[in-house]
């Protein structure tokens, strides 16, 4: 729904003359879809069945009988709608000593306050390395936390690490027959891999070594120290390679907690799905049965009574929920476990937990590569450390080329190197395939995170160029033109595209609201002088670059890209 000012002015206007509640004129405004058709649209389908005509009749002759009253200025029928010119001046007033005085905080709000939503994030698994669809996941969740945040939720980003399942006995019979004791300081995840690998090769000429294995997940189900000792050892290794992902990205979880700390509860929750009689034994496995939801049976437990990812994920949320007290828990993961979610949250439901209602998973297309090397490489392992590396690189060629004087270069390559692999993560609808193209995410015009964050600094430089302090005690009478309006319009509605990015789990709202904020600034950009000639003009306008500026920062912060001040 749309509300402001101007809105809430127009509703009581149509309400003295029609009756209709105001609430209820408010949710019916829409903005048409040319400004030069008006501000703010009012369709008089609602109101034809009371007055028994038709709508468009009620639209002409509402517009002959409301008053323009400030702030609207005119008052136009265009078929069936009823259409409002406000008052530009006070428009241009309103937005610039909002965004001016809100800076940093604008687009924020007090809605969540005193709720909190706890996301599951990442989620990558060790022994491993992060799969592309942990690096989809943490962007999107990171994006997300910091909607929900600027929202004024209580937000927690939790790691739900995959550290728990038979693959580490085999693992560690791996590690015991052909690791190295003095070498283990520097294995890294790959080296894990090769492990994985010499593993299958050799259970395939000498079948006792998979007896072994789960042999050695026994042990380590069991709290024996070796065992223990050694799959701490596995963690540590996979978290140091994360972990320097994270770093280049900059994101931060407030927990790692992974399925390895829930093995202890599925005992319990186990019993109290049993003793809600949801459960039963199925092939000497315990199952939920689920075909009366049109869903294949969730698997409890399996006949050597190992527990299952469905059972922790389903013992986590009950611990989440007592720890959090959450009023809503979102699992950032790919549409291909849409399955397991809508299968872990019947069971919720089934439990009697009113909170499984809460839960939601916001799941994903694929990210694709279009440069066949990267793709090719060993299936469709991409090693993200690598990907990322060569972001920067990339970013430092261009801006090498461009910006040769400039002071920082490491340091805005690597947020422009990285600011672009994020915005093309975030720029398609989640739950589209998204190709990557370097030529694509890098273009400096296209768009792209570079293109929103070359804008940002371009602004920058404006303001530097313009050297005095910025005042909003302007004539915002000189704010009017048409490309200046519509530039405004854009600043106007940034909170409220935060709104929606948190009601439908799509920060591709925000980016493309951004990449409409840049060409907006541009067209007025290219029509006006900003350092006019005329003081006051150029004091008016240079109000104006500020609060674009801001409005692209605040926005670029929420989808955890840097915006570097000159590039
Ligand atoms: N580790 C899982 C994977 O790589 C993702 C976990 C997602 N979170 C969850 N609570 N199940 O597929």
């Amino acid at each position: 729904m749309l509300t402001n000012y101007f809105i809430t002015r127009i509703a009581s206007l149509l309400n003295e003359k029609t009756g209709l509640p105001e609430a209820e004129i408010e949710k019916l405004m829409e903005v048409p879809p040319d400004f030069k058709m008006g501000d703010y649209a009012f369709p008089c389908y609602t109101l034809s069945k009371a007055l028994k005509k038709a709508p468009n009749v009620i639209a002409s002759e509402l517009s002959k009988t409301l008053p323009s009253v400030s702030p609207v200025v005119e008052i136009r029928d265009i078929g069936p709608y009823l259409n409002f010119f406000i008052d530009r001046t006070i428009f241009a007033e309103m937005v610039l000593k909002k965004v001016c005085e809100e800076h940093d905080c604008y687009g924020s709000s007090s809605t969540g306050a005193g709720k909190r939503v706890v996301i599951d994030y990442s989620s990558p698994n060790i022994a491993k390395h992060l799969a592309v669809h942990h690096l989809r996941s943490a962007l999107i969740g990171n994006a997300i936390l910091h909607v929900y945040k600027t929202l004024g939720y209580t937000c927690t980003g939790i790691n739900h690490l995959g550290d728990w399942g038979t693959q580490f006995g085999q693992l560690m019979v791996a590690y015991k027959r052909w690791g190295s004791e003095d070498a283990y300081q520097s294995y890294t995840v790959t080296d894990l891999n090769n492990l994985y690998v010499k593993f299958h090769q050799e259970a395939e000429k000498n079948p006792l070594l998979e007896g072994e294995a789960r042999e050695w997940f026994k042990k380590l189900e069991a709290g024996d120290q070796e065992a223990r000792d050694l799959w701490q050892r596995f963690k540590d290794i996979s978290l140091r390679e994360f972990q320097k992902i994270y770093e280049m990205l900059g994101i931060h979880f407030d927990a790692f907690v992974g399925e390895s700390f829930y093995n202890t509860m599925v005992v319990d929750t186990v019993m109290r799905a049993k003793e809600k009689g949801l459960t039963r034994v199925s092939e000497e496995a315990l199952i939920v049965d689920l075909e009366p939801y049109g869903m294949p049976p969730c698997l409890l437990r399996k006949k050597d009574d190992a527990t299952l990812y469905a059972t922790r994920d389903i013992a986590a949320a009950e611990y989440r929920q007592k720890t959090y007290n959450f009023d809503k828990m979102i699992y950032v993961v790919g549409s291909e476990q849409k399955l397991h979610f809508k299968q872990v949250f019947k069971v919720l439901e089934l439990m009697g937990y009113e909170w499984g209602s809460h839960c939601v998973h916001v799941d994903f297309g694929l990210m694709k590569f279009k440069d066949a090397k990267m793709s090719t490489r060993k299936g469709t392992v991409v090693l993200l450390e690598d990907l990322l590396s060569e972001a920067i690189e990339r970013a430092k060629q261009i801006i090498e080329a461009k910006n040769p004087q400039l002071e920082n270069k490491d340091t805005v390559a690597r947020h422009v190197g990285i600011g672009a692999i994020i915005f093309a993560d975030l720029s398609a609808k989640r739950n589209k395939d998204v190709v990557f193209d370097w030529n694509e995410a890098l273009n400096f015009d296209g768009e792209t995170g570079p293109y929103v964050q070359y804008t940002h600094a371009r602004l920058c430089s404006i303001l530097r160029k313009y050297g005095k302090a910025v005042t909003t005690r302007v004539d915002f009478g000189l704010l009017k033109e048409d490309e200046t309006t519509v530039l405004l319009k854009s600043l106007e509605q940034f909170p409220s595209v935060i709104v929606r990015a948190a009601e439908f789990y799509e920060p591709s709202l925000i980016s493309n609201h951004l990449i409409a904020v840049c060409s907006n600034l541009n067209r007025f950009y290219n029509t006006h002088r900003v350092l006019a000639d005329d003081e006051e003009l150029a004091r008016a306008r240079i109000l104006l670059v500020d609060a674009t500026r801001q409005v692209l920062k605040n926005g670029l912060k929420i989808l955890g890209i840097n915006a570097p001040g000159q590039m």
